[in-house]
Formats: C-alpha cells, structure tokens, sequence
C-alpha cells in the first residue's frame, strides 16, 4: 500500500535536513530547492564547470560542442512570478548547452483559467520535459510539487528559481560565483567583510546568498536595513548557531569604509500588505558616487537587479561595481548547473 500524499502545509513542516535528502540521487543533486544544498566542493565544482562553458564558448566550434551536450533534454520555463534575468538566463543557459525549451509564463493561458489546479499543470509538464525550472510566489511551492512528482511516481528534476520572500538558490550561486571571481586572487572568499543593505527582511536573494555565504569560515556579516526590514529571526538563529559574527545597523555611510563586499538591494514593496514601505526612507539605503568614493578600492558592489533608486547610474562605471558581470554569471553559472543535474559535466573534458 502506497503512503497517503503528505498536505503542502505538512511537508514544509519536516526540517529543511530531512526535505534535502530527498533532492539527492545518484551523488548528485537532482532538485535544486535549497541553498544548504550547496557545500563547498560542489560549488567549486560548479564555479569550475562555469568557468570552463565561458572558455570552450570563446573556442572555435565551442559553441557547437556545447550544444551537442544536452540535445536529447527538454526544459519546460515555468514562472508564475515576474522576471527577466532568472527567466532569460535559464533560457539562455539551456540555449547553450542544446537544451529545448518551451515557457508558461501567464496561467490564464493555460488551463489553469479553466480550474485545472497548479499541482495537476505541473504534473502536466512532467509528462512532457525532463526538467522543470520554476519561480511562484509561494514560498515552499517549488519543494512541494518535487515531493508531489517523486511521491507520484513520474518524477523529473525541478530546479527553484524564486519561491517567494523565500530562496532564490541559483541567484545565491551565482552571487558567490561573482565573489569567488572578483576575490580570485584575494585569498577567495574567507575572511572578507560582507554588507547587506536594504529590505533583507523580504528579499529572497539576500536570505540564500547568506545561508550560502554562511558555510565559509572567518567571515563577518553587516546587515544595514531598516529597523522594519532587519534579517528575518530564522537566519539570525542560524547564524547564531553557527557561530558567526554579524551586526545589525541602519547606518550605510558609517559601515562603508570597512566592507569587501557590498551588496544592495531594492524595496520588495510587491510583499506589502498595508502600505508598510512607505514608512521608511529608503534613500538611507542607496549608493551614489560619493558614498563609493568612501569605500575601500579593491571592495565590490553587488545587486541581484532589478534595482530603482538604490544604485545611481554613475556608479556604473566605477570598476568597483559589478553587478553587470552578475548577470552574465549567472547564464554560465546556471548552464553548469543543469550539466550537473543532468551528470553531464564530464563531457565537456571531450572538447
Ligand atoms: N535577480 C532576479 O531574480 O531578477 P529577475 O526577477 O528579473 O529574474
């Protein structure tokens, strides 16, 4: 007898310990849900596999090698939230490594506007493609509908790319992918000073970036908010049992002097839910040329982007700020990632 289906509310209610060790097959990771999924040898592996897919593209033919590699897979896009650098560069990522892609970016095109539940369409997909790429807003969403595909039977490797005020995994990656490039010859990513600046209450991208950062050693966390969007109480505790020192501050222009690494982010006012964002003076939190001028001239500025005002455009240019090369990371970053989803990264030592 099959065990019944476990409720959405009850499956999110086992540790995140034991929900990860369903993601696992064959020593490698199959769903990717989670940014505790990722230890340090994996993202070497990851970070290695990236750098390689950007050299072979400079190659002559590299392009066409690449493309020979997953030929045989089909990815299906499914972004119930808006995006533009998540969806493109998983696009531009299958793109490379010859995956075919098919999207459902608006529901009320598919058969969900005639009531077909969300559990049932992406039951659909998984009929039809070998992976799923998925970003809703619920958080825990993409997890659940893993366990529904394993439990059921017809499962395919579904890859989180956005679930809410939740994770943001791939965007974690490709963050650290981005330090681990720019501190290269720095000594890495240990015993650097990292700020993060903004709403880090309801940004996604921030809460995965520091449960990744989190494993390295010798670090030291600023967090630089409003006091209403200071870190949620669960990475506090997180950090905290890990040991690792951090503060909290809503001073920027006092924490500046001292960072390797600043990272910005925009006010998530899409989460309110009575008009809360428009209590805080968000201009506190913005970088513009004279502020960049006061931070060290080896430090790094990083944004997950979309940005608005926190950023001024003349920080552009400044060879300090990097969050152009983030995207570009990211597609290469995410191509090694379905590579090794799909055990494929050897191939590439045939080019
Ligand atoms: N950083 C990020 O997730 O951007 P999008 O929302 O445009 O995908």
């Amino acid at each position: 007898m099959t065990a019944p289906l476990l409720s959405f509310e009850d499956y999110l209610r086992q540790p995140p310990e034991a929900r990860m060790t369903h993601y696992v097959r064959k020593g490698r990771l199959y769903h990717v849900m989670l940014p505790q999924q990722f230890e340090e040898p994996l993202m070497e592996e990851l970070f290695d596999t990236a750098d390689l897919i950007k050299e072979i593209t400079r190659k002559p033919n590299g392009s066409g090698f690449l493309k020979s590699v997953l030929r045989h897979k089909k990815a299906m896009l499914y972004f119930t939230q808006p995006s533009t650098r998540t969806f493109l560069s998983f696009l531009a990522a299958c793109q490379l490594v010859g995956i075919d892609t098919a999207e459902v970016r608006d529901p009320s095109l598919s058969s969900e506007y005639k009531g077909e539940s969300q559990e049932d369409g992406v039951r659909v997909f998984s009929s039809y493609f070998d992976c799923i790429v998925m970003r809703d807003p619920k958080p825990g969403f993409c997890e659940y509908m893993a366990y529904l595909l394993d439990a059921t039977g017809r499962s395919v490797p579904i890859l989180n790319g956005g679930s809410g005020k939740d994770q943001h995994p791939t965007q974690a990656l490709l963050d650290l992918y981005t330090m681990h490039r720019s501190f290269f010859n720095r000594g890495g990513l240990r015993k650097k000073r990292y700020a993060f600046v903004g709403d880090l209450l309801r940004g996604r991208a921030v809460r995965s970036s520091v449960y990744l950062l989190s494993q390295f050693q010798d670090l030291e966390f600023h967090f630089v908010a409003p006091a209403a969007f200071q870190i949620a109480p669960d990475l506090e505790d997180h950090l905290k049992t890990l040991g690792i020192s951090y503060q909290l501050s809503e001073d920027l222009e006092s924490v500046l002097p001292e960072m390797d690494c600043v990272y910005m982010t925009r006010l998530q006012d899409e989460y309110d839910l009575s008009g809360e964002s428009q209590l805080v003076d968000y201009s506190r939190y913005s970088l513009d040329l004279e502020k960049v001028q006061k931070m060290k001239q080896d430090s790094i500025i990083l944004h997950p982007l979309p940005r608005r005002d926190e950023i001024h455009p003349e920080v552009d240019a400044d060879p300090r700020a990097v969050y152009w090369r983030q995207l570009r990371n990211g597609m290469y970053l995410r191509a090694a990632l379905l590579l090794h989803v799909f055990g494929a990264a050897h191939r590439l030592q045939e080019y």
